[in-house]
């Protein structure tokens, strides 16, 4: 059986009706209109708990990946937490700060930094700039010096390693655009560590997303600390290693990535170390804590397929179309007696036949009602467009004493800000 408790702490039935966190969704469909994104903060907090609890008895950094999911309140609860954070444009920055968080708890990552993103970073006091080739130190190293700021430096490895993860989400491969090749490493730590306006600062690595079994990290890891280890005999001595994220949760039946196990593997291998261990988990923190309320605008029976045309689409959530994602989906409450038994397409109102959340579903299903969509917290507003000019959802956050909204949807308005005054 797929259990869905397992899936998704965050909901509980009642009577045939969802709950989150004690709070009816049907209430907040009713309040807030759909589609909705629903977070539930004391999911997002067990997990914050659970990641720092594994890794306790080390000097350990969550850093929580800002590309998952940046609405400001949910960065703002983070800080709260205790967390640093995975940027990867000074925009993410400027959003950590603006939410109350601490550069010098921030790592910035990316392929494509510029040089007035370095800038904004260095000034701000980040605690390290993950560098990801040798064009980028030459640039770091030329904008550390314009501002009288040494800049900490770690490179970013790719250390060749294959996970078993869609491919679009693989990134530990030397085919990819990320990281530094593990033979140019050397002699580019090396060139950090000569230059006055560079500190060197640390190792790091990701090398996936959703991953389940920690075998090709825990390989990374000591890719990593071999790198360490020579580098130290040449007298460079690091004091971070970041070993990125890339925790699986559970979509569908996947085993959930277990940050016991896997940092009990850690210690093992950090042992006798004096080093900052970070990581950079998104998805495992806000993924499940999070789910797409929509609802059913009409039912189209067809001669191969029926199909529930839903409220919400590929703009909302693009993961099933782009990388054939599954995604659970629920009905909110009991079903009527003019409902009509699956295999059900789950469509978009989006002019394209790519526009499908679900394929083959087993619900029951009459017009007008309202379903959730499991794991939507991560990867799903932050991917969100407005294709076909639709508003981006609205955004609400469960906590103790009821629902928040921390987005409110967005309006035509919203939408052509940007192109008035505009030629007629
Ligand atoms: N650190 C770095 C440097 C990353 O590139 C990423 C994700 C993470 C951390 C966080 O990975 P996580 O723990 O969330 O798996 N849009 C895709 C995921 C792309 C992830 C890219 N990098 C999806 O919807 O599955």
């Amino acid at each position: 059986m797929k259990s869905a408790k397992l899936r998704m702490t965050g909901i509980h039935f009642l009577k045939g009706e969802a709950y989150m966190d004690g709070v009816r969704l049907a209430d907040i469909a009713d309040a807030f209109g759909t589609p909705t994104h629903v977070y539930s903060r004391p999911y997002v907090e067990s997990r914050v708990r659970a990641v720092n609890q594994a890794f306790g008895e080390l000097d350990h950094l969550l850093c929580y990946s800002v590309k998952a999911n940046d609405n400001l309140s949910l960065l703002a609860l983070l800080a709260e937490n205790g967390a640093g954070f995975d940027v990867v444009s000074a925009n993410e920055l400027e959003r950590v700060l603006r939410a109350g968080g601490d550069a010098s708890k921030v790592v910035f990552s990316g392929v494509g930094k510029q040089a007035e993103e370095l800038d904004f970073a260095l000034r701000e006091g980040i605690l390290s700039i993950n560098v990801e080739s040798g064009d980028e130190l030459d640039l770091l190293e030329q904008r550390a010096k314009l501002s009288g700021l040494q800049a900490p430096v770690s490179l970013r490895v790719n250390p060749d390693i294959g996970v078993d993860t869609h491919p679009y989400i693989a990134t530990g491969q030397e085919s990819t655009k990320f990281g530094i090749a593990l033979k140019e490493v050397q002699a580019l730590m090396l060139k950090a560590a000569d230059s006055p306006h560079l500190r060197a600062f640390g190792l790091a690595c990701h090398i996936a997303s959703q991953i389940v079994d920690d075998a090709p990290l825990i390989s990374a890891c000591e890719q990593l600390l071999r790198l360490l280890d020579g580098l130290g005999k040449l007298g460079v001595e690091l004091s971070m290693i970041d070993l990125g994220g890339g925790f699986g949760i559970r979509y569908e039946d996947e085993q959930e990535f277990d940050p016991h196990a896997y940092a009990s593997k850690i210690k093992q291998r950090l042992q006798g170390r004096k080093l900052l261990l970070v990581t950079e988990p998104g998805r495992y923190l806000v993924a499940n804590a999070g789910v797409l309320l929509t609802r059913v605008v009409r039912t189209k029976l067809g001669k191969q397929r029926n199909f529930a045309i839903l409220d919400s689409g590929m703009n909302d959530l693009i993961r099933p179309s782009l990388y054939q994602a599954y995604h659970h989906v629920q009905r909110c409450a009991p079903c009527s007696d003019d409902s009509l038994p699956g295999p059900w397409e789950l469509v978009g109102p989006v002019c394209e036949t790519g526009d499908r959340l679900a394929t083959g579903r087993e619900l029951e299903i009459a017009p007008g009602d309202l379903l959730y969509i499991e794991s939507c917290g991560a990867y799903v507003s932050v991917m969100s467009s407005n294709y076909n000019a639709r508003d981006r959802a609205a955004e609400v956050l469960v906590e103790d004493d009821g629902p928040r909204l921390i987005r409110r949807r967005e309006c035509l308005a919203d939408q052509i800000a940007l192109e008035t005054p505009f030629l007629r």
